[in-house]
């Protein structure tokens, strides 16, 4: 059994092939990457490492040659209709390789999300579902750490948190425990055809998180939510580029409408225990990471 994994010199993807390693032997996992020099770590562990880029068609289909299975981790592109065409050839790639079972990364609760982001995920699992591989779609929340990073230290300096999400509810997940959830569905039997919310069972808001700032850094921190073209323009000012900084205001909004805030108990089944936001936050505050 070989076991591609895309995206593996992401974020993610790192995390994937770390949990993979603990469960089946380097040789049988593969690295399909864009560029080859930036996973020289995962070749000194053992993983063979191949070249894929999703605007290739033949690169994927070449780094997907004798797969089992491929982890089909989504492109970062924030142009959502380029992300449709860099899917298709991700998918016909996989068909025409022979692969025998699609793993892909979608978006928690996709149905119903307003986000355009959710429709190329569903765009996705639509075109994998053409193929009749069979597939197990991990429609995984919002990562923790898009909230709870090395940011949060300005919010405890300036004792203010500042978003537009108001009294929102998020059902957020550590990428390591996606990461774990993914490994757990690539070695086990039994996840063909299964789609899954990768979402906590607990929700939090960002009043919660000033709170836990509050007690573990015993500086008064309050939560302040403000209309959304204040928001984008504190994301303008901190450096993001207008497009992006839209595109993170929209997520705040649909966050305050309540889009983050459904739960389920899929990623506990599969991981035993989700990480409590607690953990991660005292972690970036140790650690700054
Ligand atoms: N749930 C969430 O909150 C959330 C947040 C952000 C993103 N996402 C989605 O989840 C995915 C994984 O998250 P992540 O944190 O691991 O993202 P990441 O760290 O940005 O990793 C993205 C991976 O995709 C690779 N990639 C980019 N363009 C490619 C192309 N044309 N062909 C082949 N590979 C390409 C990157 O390669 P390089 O290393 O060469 O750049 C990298 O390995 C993202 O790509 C995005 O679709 C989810």
């Amino acid at each position: 059994m070989s076991i591609v994994v895309t995206g593996a010199t992401g974020q993610l993807g790192g995390l994937v092939i770390q949990h993979l390693l603990k469960k089946v032997p380097a040789s049988q996992i593969i690295a399909s990457v864009r560029n080859v020099e930036k996973a020289s770590n995962l070749a000194d562990l053992g993983v063979e490492v191949r070249y894929g880029d999703y605007n290739d068609f033949e690169s994927m289909k070449k780094s997907f040659a004798g797969a089992s299975k491929v982890l089909f981790i989504s492109s970062p592109d924030y142009d959502n209709t380029l992300r449709v065409r860099q899917h298709a050839n991700v998918v016909q790639a996989a068909r025409d390789a022979g692969v025998k079972h699609i793993v892909y990364t979608g978006y928690a609760f996709a149905e119903e999300s307003k986000l355009s982001l959710a429709h190329l995920h569903l765009a996705t699992e639509y075109a994998i579902r053409t193929t009749d591989i069979p597939y197990t779609f991990l429609r995984n929340a919002l990562y923790t750490e898009v909230f709870v990073n090395p940011g949060l230290k300005a919010a405890v300096e300036h004792g203010a948190l500042v978003t537009n999400a108001g009294s929102g509810r998020l059902n957020t997940v550590t990428r390591n425990d996606l990461a774990l959830a993914a490994a757990t569905v690539l070695t086990e039997d039994g996840h063909e055809n299964r789609t899954y919310n990768l979402v906590s069972n607990q929700t939090w808001s960002f009043d919660d998180l000033a709170q836990i700032l509050t007690e573990l850094s015993g500086k008064k921190v309050v939560h302040r939510s403000v209309s959304f073209d204040e928001a984008k323009e504190n994301f303008v000012k901190s450096g993001l580029p207008e497009p992006l900084a839209v595109e993170f205001a929209k997520i705040y909004k649909a966050i305050a409408e309540g889009e983050t805030a459904k739960t389920s108990d899929d990623l506990q089944k599969l991981i035993g225990s989700v990480t409590p936001l607690e953990e991660t936050v005292k972690q970036v505050l140790r650690n700054g990471q």
